[in-house]
Parts: C-alpha cells; sequence; structure tokens
C-alpha cells in the first residue's frame, strides 16, 4: 500500500487540526453566557474545559476537515463540525470513566473528572458538553446551507445514541457479563456502535458538508467503517500491550473488567491479522478520490500504528 502523504507529513496535518480544534473549543467554553442561557456555573464550566481542552489527539475533528477538504469545503465550518463531534466524544469519555462504567482514574494521563471534581458534576459536565455538541452543529458558520446543517445535525443524533455511542456503551457493560447475559456480545457490532459510530461521523460530516454524490457518499461511509473496526482493534490491542505512560489512561483494564474484545475474540494475531486487512480495506474504499484520498490513507495507517 503506498500513499502520498508521509507519516511526518501526516502528523502536521493532525497537529495542526488538534491546535484550531483547542483554540475553537476554548472560545466555545467561554465564561460568557449565550442568548438564551442565564449563566454558566463555574464549577461545571471548569469541568467541562477540563476535559476536553489540553488533550486528546482530535482525531474525529481531524476527519470531519480532511473529508471535508477533499470537497473543497472552507476549513472554518469543518472545524466547527468538528468541535462538536470532540464534544460528544469528550463526554462519552467523561462517563466511560464513571465508577459505575469502566471506573478509571487516568484520562489523557490525568485524573479522570470525577477523581478531579466529583462524580455528580462529572455527569452533568458530560451532560452539557452533550448539549453544546448540538447547539455548535446547527450554528450558521457550520455551512451555510440550513438543509445540510439539518442532516449534519440528524446524523450527529444517530451516530451518538442509543444506535450508536449510547447502545453500545451499553453492549459493552453487558458484555461483562454484569446483566447476567450469558452469551459473549457480537464484538463487531458492539464495536461499530461504542467507537465506529462517532469516527464514521467523522467521515460522513465531510460528504454531507461537499454535497457530496452518493458514490462519494458510499466511498466515505466505507471507509469511515472501516477506520473506526481498525481504531478499536488498535484500542483494544494497546490495552494489552501498551503501557499507561505511553496511553495516559490505565492498561490492562479490559481483562481486569472481563470484557469483550477484539483480542478476546480473535486473540492478539488474528487481531493484528484484522487490522491489515482493515487497511486494505480503508485504501480501497478511497479509490473513488484518487489522489485526493492520500491524507485519508495515512490517517488509517497512523490509527493502525498509533501508541495512544
Ligand atoms: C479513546 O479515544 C476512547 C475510545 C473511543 C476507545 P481516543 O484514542 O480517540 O482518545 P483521545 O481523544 O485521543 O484521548
Ligand atoms: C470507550 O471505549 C468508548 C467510548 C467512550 C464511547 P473504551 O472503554 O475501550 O475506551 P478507553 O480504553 O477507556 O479509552
Ligand atoms: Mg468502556
Ligand atoms: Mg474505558
Ligand atoms: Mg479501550
Amino acid at each position: 500500500m503506498t500513499t502520498g502523504t508521509s507519516p511526518q507529513d501526516f502528523m502536521k496535518l493532525l497537529d495542526a487540526t488538534a491546535a484550531d480544534t483547542e483554540t475553537l473549543l476554548g472560545k466555545l467554553l467561554a465564561d460568557a453566557t449565550l442568548p438564551g442561557e442565564i449563566a454558566r456555573p463555574h464549577r461545571l464550566i471548569e469541568a467541562m474545559r477540563y476535559s476536553s481542552l489540553n488533550g486528546g489527539k482530535r482525531l474525529r475533528p481531524f476527519l470531519v476537515v480532511a473529508s471535508a477538504d477533499m470537497f473543497g469545503i472552507p476549513r472554518n465550518g469543518a472545524l466547527m463540525a468538528g468541535a462538536a463531534l470532540e464534544c460528544i466524544h469528550c463526554y462519552s469519555l467523561i462517563h466511560d470513566d464513571l465508577p459505575s462504567m469502566d471506573n478509571s482514574d487516568l484520562r489523557r494521563g490525568r485524573p479522570t473528572a470525577h477523581k478531579k471534581f466529583d462524580d455528580a458534576t462529572a455527569i452533568l459536565a458530560g451532560d452539557a458538553l452533550l448539549t453544546l455538541a448540538f447547539d455548535i452543529i446547527t450554528r450558521d458558520e457550520v455551512h451555510r446551507d440550513a438543509g445540510v446543517r439539518l442532516a449534519l445535525t440528524r446524523a450527529l443524533a444517530r451516530a451518538s445514541g442509543i444506535g450508536g455511542m449510547a447502545g453500545g456503551q451499553m453492549l459493552d457493560l453487558a458484555g461483562e457479563g454484569r446483566f447476567g447475559d450469558r452469551e459473549p456480545p457480537d464484538v463487531a457490532r458492539l464495536q461499530q456502535m461504542k467507537t465506529g459510530a462517532l469516527l464514521k461521523y467523522g467521515c460522513i460530516a465531510g460528504a454531507i458538508l461537499g454535497q457530496a454524490s452518493k458514490d462519494q457518499y458510499t466511498a466515505l461511509d466505507a471507509y469511515g467503517h472501516a477506520f473506526g473496526e481498525a481504531f478499536q482493534i488498535a484500542d483494544d490491542l494497546l490495552d494489552v500491550e501498551g503501557d499507561a505512560a505511553a496511553l495516559g489512561k490505565p492498561a490492562g483494564q479490559d481483562a481486569a473488567l472481563g470484557k469483550t474484545t477484539f483480542v478476546t475474540q480473535l486473540g492478539l494475531d488474528g487481531a493484528k491479522a484484522r487490522l491489515r486487512d482493515l487497511l486494505k480495506q480503508a485504501d480501497a474504499a478511497l479509490a473513488p478520490f484518487g489522489a485526493r484520498g492520500d491524507v485519508l490513507r495515512a490517517a488509517a495507517r497512523f490509527v493502525a500504528e498509533r501508541q495512544n
């Protein structure tokens, strides 16, 4: 597999999107209220900032910006859509780490939100980030066409809710056997919902913003599907083979919690073989875009080879 975007060039692009996303989220999480808001309680905005600023690879905003760029969409609109998606992601991490879920103490190299603040504040910070995401995605700056914004909003809701991330988290917890389920869950389905849905949204958001043809949409959907699965296989492998210092989050947690993962289902070698196969699938899916797909090809390689 060849790519016209080197790993070094890819890192520069990822860093640039991360920096722009950081600036934008900082502005969106200001103390000042917006029309229709009454007040922004200090402890809540602090917890939201703590959980969404100064950290994270910002892969999801990157996917939005890179996929939108293939259609010549102005960067600022794509960054807004990316910031909305990152708010959902950060909320999902806060809740994922709660004592009643994965009970994690470390996230992005720092104490998790409920450790730094308290459980109730962490729950509310997650709620408020989820809601903020929908405020952001509907704003005029995202796209001049209200129909495009409506499509983006509906797709975001579907990727995040019962049939997407939140539903996947339910299956993930059920997969521990904590609700008395006897059968191990279908790990591909679980992943597709818990992590895949938001990552795929990052890719199809570009297609929606770019008012893509049906074929282009299908191509980005297929790429996003392979990317999402590759991402989670890498996450499951890192939980076994990585260490907390490099990961910025605990390692070995999946086994400790009795999670059903790609590693428990396929074994280490099987999971690695599947990862290689998915990289080829991601590459092939981008064929309709030719060299314009090179940045997304490099993103898939990055996600498969990442160390955190
Ligand atoms: C980690 O996501 C959590 C999962 C969805 C498995 P990332 O690896 O994208 O986390 P950050 O945003 O870079 O911290
Ligand atoms: C988290 O999956 C998925 C979401 C937050 C939606 P994990 O539980 O595997 O993520 P990490 O390993 O804690 O980052
Ligand atoms: Mg989890
Ligand atoms: Mg977790
Ligand atoms: Mg994990």
